[in-house]
């Protein structure tokens, strides 16, 4: 155990040299940040300093087997034993047989693999390979991409233009990248159009997809791209139209349907993709997160045959290269993580225990006058606070809801991180009902303390 004045050292050492996403170190050293993990097992973390935690996140919705697996240690050691790398232009037998186990667990026709590192090159590349295909197929004016608004699928350079909303930080990026179109996402808490029902919402916004279309040219228009459930609008999940239509719609126009499965792949909504729920099967889907738990990078963009036969023979190969992309210990690691999803049914236990958890959320409405929604499936929950149930209104910026909720949950044993006024329940798998009952527990202190000190609720 390190004392306190080592603790503290290491700590001030973060806050010199360290960045970490989207935060600032000096806000950091404000609030005695950052936390310095050196352990986990299951959903729980523990910190330099001694301190236990449930992760209600999951680390960025990603560590879907739990924290503190040998296993897969033990499979990354054997496969840096054998090979690490491997020379320019071969590869290796383990991400062969990734490659085979992602076309046998997707769905319909998706049976090739491009593998990269993370969600959102993963999503570059399928962007990549949408545009190249119509320009393979003699239709290069098909450059434009239709995203949701409230919708997340990365960071990077393009596909940051992708998605619109809160999630999605562009202000210092300008200009934006051409041929970025946004439509409305199918949330019937809030639905753009009005829509009065979970069905007319879902309808109407798959109906702005062609409209959209319509407007500026299916000849100008490469790829739609969704999340199944969209993470940053608080995973509304759409009524069981939307995604046949939208199918309908991509298919009528030739435009490529990409489904960003990076967050909702592998289990989390209690499918292994969460497509299923709709029956539907994209042109390309991509992975990340789930796919190896994060214990090492790695991600796939997923592409039926009819596409990626479009890239075989004479000059049509496509022309992409990432270093790392399939790299034989991530492909070892996603293998044995993929194994530990299947063998020990997580993805059946994201269903029940999912099940439960959105019941003791739903039972909180009654206490808290502040929860205006609570939505989702599986372990990809969420629960919208309303300063009005009525008018739906959120809270003034001046509230920081988000920071005083964070700390208040932080007290309470939850690494859990309130994004303003949307609370994002994405825990471990593995989860069981009695850490449901511990999280659940602290969130109701914590909503009963901020509604106190708002003057409503019972503490008030
Ligand atoms: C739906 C979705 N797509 C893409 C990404 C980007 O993934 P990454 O952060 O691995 O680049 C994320 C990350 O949270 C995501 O939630």
């Amino acid at each position: 155990m390190n004392t306190p004045a080592e603790i503290e050292h290491v700590r001030l050492k973060a806050l010199n040299n360290l960045w970490i996403h989207n935060r600032d170190w000096t806000e950091m050293a404000e609030s005695g940040g950052p936390h310095v993990i050196t352990s986990g097992k299951g959903v729980r973390v523990t910190d330099s300093q001694g301190n236990n935690w449930i992760d209600v996140n999951a680390g960025y919705s990603c560590v879907n087997i739990g924290y503190g697996r040998p296993e897969i240690a033990q499979a990354v050691y054997e496969q840096i034993n054998k090979t690490p790398f491997c020379p320019i232009g071969t590869t290796t037998e383990i991400v062969i047989k990734l490659a085979e186990k992602l076309a046998e667990l997707a769905p319909g026709d998706l049976n090739r693999v491009f593998f990269s590192t993370g969600g959102s090159e993963a999503n570059e590349t399928a962007l990549k390979i949408a545009k190249a295909y119509h320009n393979h197929r003699g239709e290069p004016g098909r450059y434009r991409v239709i995203s949701r608004k409230g919708s997340y699928h990365g960071m990077t350079g393009g596909v940051l233009w992708t998605g619109d909303g809160p999630a999605v930080q562009k202000a210092d990026y300008g200009p934006a990248y051409p041929g970025m179109l946004h439509v409305p996402q199918p949330n019937p808490y809030r639905c753009e159009f009005g829509g009065k029902t979970e069905s007319e919402c879902a309808t109407l916004c798959a109906q702005a997809i062609e409209d959209t279309i319509l407007f500026y040219g299916p000849e100008t228009i490469s790829a739609f791209i969704g999340e199944p459930i969209a993470i940053p609008q608080g995973a509304p999940v759409p009524s069981k139209e939307y995604w046949p239509m939208v199918r309908e719609i991509c298919d009528r126009y030739g435009v490529i349907m990409i489904a960003d499965e990076v967050v909702c792949g592998f289990g989390r909504t209690g499918k292994m993709f969460a497509m299923e729920h709709f029956n539907v099967s994209p042109d390309i889907m991509t992975v990340a997160k789930g796919i190896i738990s994060a214990y090492l990078p790695m991600a796939g963009t997923i592409v039926s045959d009819r596409i990626a036969d479009s890239f075989s023979g004479g000059d049509s190969s496509l022309k992409h290269v990432l270093t790392n992309s399939g790299h034989p210990v991530s492909a070892a690691a996603a293998l044995k993580n993929i194994s530990i999803i299947e063998e020990e049914n997580m993805v059946d236990n994201a269903k029940e225990v999912g099940e439960y958890f959105k019941d003791q959320l739903e039972n909180m409405i009654q206490d808290h006058p502040f929860v205006g929604d609570v939505r989702g499936i599986g372990l990809f929950l969420a629960m919208e606070l309303v300063s009005d149930r009525q008018t739906k209104a959120g809270f003034d910026p001046d509230v920081q809801i988000g920071v005083r909720l964070t700390e208040k949950f932080k007290s309470k044993g939850l690494i859990f991180r309130a994004r303003e006024n949307i609370l994002h329940f994405g825990p471990p798998l593995c989860i069981t009902r009695q850490e449901v009952d511990e999280i659940v527990h602290a969130v109701d202190l914590g909503l009963w303390e901020f509604e106190g000190e708002s003057g409503v609720g019972r503490f008030a």
